[in-house]
This record gives C-alpha cells, sequence and structure tokens, in this order.
C-alpha cells in the first residue's frame, strides 16, 4: 500500500480563499482588518517570519501595522506597548513574534495581550478556553492540523492518536483539540518510555520534535495504514526536513504529511482565520460561546 501525501499548500490556499472572502465581507461592514505585528530584537529569522506573516495579510486583503523593537527593551516597554495595541480599536489582532529576548519574561508579555485579539490562541484565558472546549482563538499549528483532517475526511473519532511533544504551542492544544473531536489522545516526549511501541499502537501519529539528529519516525514505528502528520522542522544535509522518513514511511501509511509543504503553509493560513476571527469578535459578529 502506498499512502497519500497531504497538500498543506492546498489545504491552506483554500483556508485563505475563504479568509478572503471574509475580510471583504467585513469591509462591507466598515471593518478594515488589521493585524499588529510586534517584534523584539534581531534575529533574522523572526524578522523574516514577521515579514512572511505580513506578505499574506497583504495577499488576503488584511492591513498590519509594524512594530519593531530594539532588543535591549525592557519588559515594561513591551507591555506598554501591548496594551496600547488592545486598545486601540483599528487593531483586530496582535502577534508578538516568539521567542522574545531573554531578558523579557515571555509569559507576562502574552498573558497582557486582549484574549480578544490574541490571534496565536495563547494566553492564558484562551489556553482555558481552549481546554473547555469553548475557544475561537487556536493556536495556528494545532487548529491547521485539525483543518488538514477535515479537509482530508480523516476521522478522527474514536482513533488512538499519539502526539510526540508536550509544548504549550503544539502538542497540548492539539491534545484539547483532537479530545474534543472524541480521539483518544497519548501525549508522549523526550522522557517517554518505550515511544516506539506507542507509535506502532496508533492510528494517528503527530510528531513535532524537530530534531533529525535525535529522533526520526520511520516506517518500522508506525502500524499500516496509520495518519502521519510531521510538525517537525530541521536541517538534514542542509535541506529542510521533519521528523518523518518520508520516502519509507509513505509505503505503509495511508496518508502523509510533507516536509515542506504540509504543516508550515497551515500555520500561516490560520493566523489569516484567527486574524478574521477576532475582527469578527471585535464587531460581535462572532462571540465566544
Ligand atoms: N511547521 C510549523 O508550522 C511548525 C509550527 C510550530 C513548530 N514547528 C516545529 O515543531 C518542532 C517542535 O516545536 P516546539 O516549539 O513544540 O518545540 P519544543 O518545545 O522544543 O518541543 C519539542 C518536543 O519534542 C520532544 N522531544 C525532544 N526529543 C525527543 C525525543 N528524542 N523523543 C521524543 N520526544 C522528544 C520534547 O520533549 P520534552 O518536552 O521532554 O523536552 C518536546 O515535547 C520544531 O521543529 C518546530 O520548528 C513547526
Amino acid at each position: 500500500m502506498t499512502g497519500q501525501k497531504i497538500d498543506g499548500i492546498a489545504v491552506a490556499n483554500s483556508v485563505k480563499e475563504r479568509t478572503r472572502a471574509a475580510v471583504s465581507e467585513l469591509k462591507k461592514e466598515g471593518i478594515d482588518t488589521c493585524l499588529a505585528t510586534v517584534l523584539v530584537g534581531d534575529d533574522p529569522a523572526s524578522a523574516q517570519y514577521v515579514t512572511s506573516k505580513q506578505k499574506d495579510c497583504a495577499d488576503v486583503g488584511i492591513a498590519t501595522k509594524d512594530h519593531r523593537l530594539p532588543q535591549n527593551f525592557i519588559q515594561k516597554e513591551i507591555e506598554e506597548l501591548v496594551n496600547l495595541l488592545n486598545n486601540d480599536d483599528t487593531v483586530h489582532g496582535i502577534l508578538v513574534q516568539l521567542p522574545l529576548p531573554s531578558q523579557i519574561n515571555e509569559f507576562s508579555v502574552i498573558a497582557k495581550i486582549s484574549p480578544l485579539k490574541d490571534v496565536d490562541g495563547l494566553t492564558p484565558y484562551n489556553v482555558g478556553l481552549l481546554s473547555s472546549g469553548r475557544s475561537l482563538l487556536k493556536p495556528c499549528t494545532p487548529s491547521g492540523i485539525m483543518e488538514l483532517f477535515d479537509y482530508y475526511k480523516i476521522d478522527i473519532s474514536g482513533k488512538h492518536a499519539v502526539i510526540i511533544n508536550r509544548s504549550n504551542l503544539v502538542g497540548k492544544p492539539l491534545y484539547h483539540l483532537m479530545l474534543e473531536k472524541d480521539a483518544t489522545v497519548t501525549t508522549c516526549h523526550s522522557r517517554t518510555n518505550d515511544l516506539e511501541k506507542f507509535c506502532q499502537e496508533a492510528d494517528i501519529v503527530v510528531t513535532a520534535v524537530g530534531n533529525r539528529a535525535k529522533f526520526t519516525l520511520t516506517e518500522e514505528m508506525i502500524k499500516d495504514g496509520a495518519v502521519v502528520i510531521d510538525v517537525g522542522t530541521s536541517r538534514l544535509d542542509g535541506k529542510l526536513a521533519g521528523d518523518v522518513d518520508y520516502d519509507n514511511v509513505i509505503k505503509k501509511a495511508s496518508y502523509v504529511t510533507p516536509v515542506p509543504g504540509g504543516v508550515g503553509p497551515m500555520t500561516r493560513a490560520m493566523l489569516l482565520k484567527n486574524t478574521v476571527t477576532a475582527a469578527s469578535i471585535s464587531k460581535g459578529i462572532a462571540t465566544q460561546r
């Protein structure tokens, strides 16, 4: 059996199409959807991410406000900027690019973002809503993975899913989203004993380790017909690679996401979707349940 490649670019384009249409509907209501980005410091990778996100916004008609702060900015100054953006009615979404410089308490900055403008879904309030199954603004990578399941009509209800990751960004929110859709979810991490055994029993494996030198998901580690979602990004022989030995795993799996072209484009698309949701929330068109 050879599995099917999950085309994250195609699914992301369909999300972007819907987002573009929603942005123009909001415009008719007098709402100019706007995302404010905050970049602290001069990390080139972070700067590149912010530029890409701004381009994505422009592509679907979302305006952006660019805030770039020097590396030595202190906690209070960043939090004051977040507060200004919280109170700016023309700004619907706030994205603080992570990681922040080491002198900054990241959790404290994120906690200052209004939950109604929290397009990364990382504020404590939205994390709480997510675990109660009531959030509108969900972290982009996990919600992008859920979109992939929907698009490919992969029914996760009753299935055993193994997530290899326990971060706040990926593993923990995905646990809640999959549980909400009736999957039986096991979270694994670097201290899990006999990780291979968990993977071999799984109907769905989501891997987000991001270190090919330490970890590769091989075909021996999955069962026939498993769905494999590869979130990890690392370098292998100088090229961008995921956690999965794709060429061999796809011969045994039913579906596999490639890297690049799988989860990455979905993460970017879901930020746009969240920004439109935040704009809708601001006008009472969408409300938290
Ligand atoms: N494509 C995208 O859109 C996208 C979005 C987000 C993240 N990512 C990528 O996903 C990866 C994870 O991101 P993150 O922010 O969640 O990073 P992270 O916080 O470093 O999480 C890595 C996870 O992998 C686990 N792990 C490490 N070595 C392991 C091993 N040998 N066996 C089993 N588990 C192991 C860690 O366990 P411990 O908790 O025990 O340390 C941790 O839970 C990165 O490569 C990142 O670039 C991609």
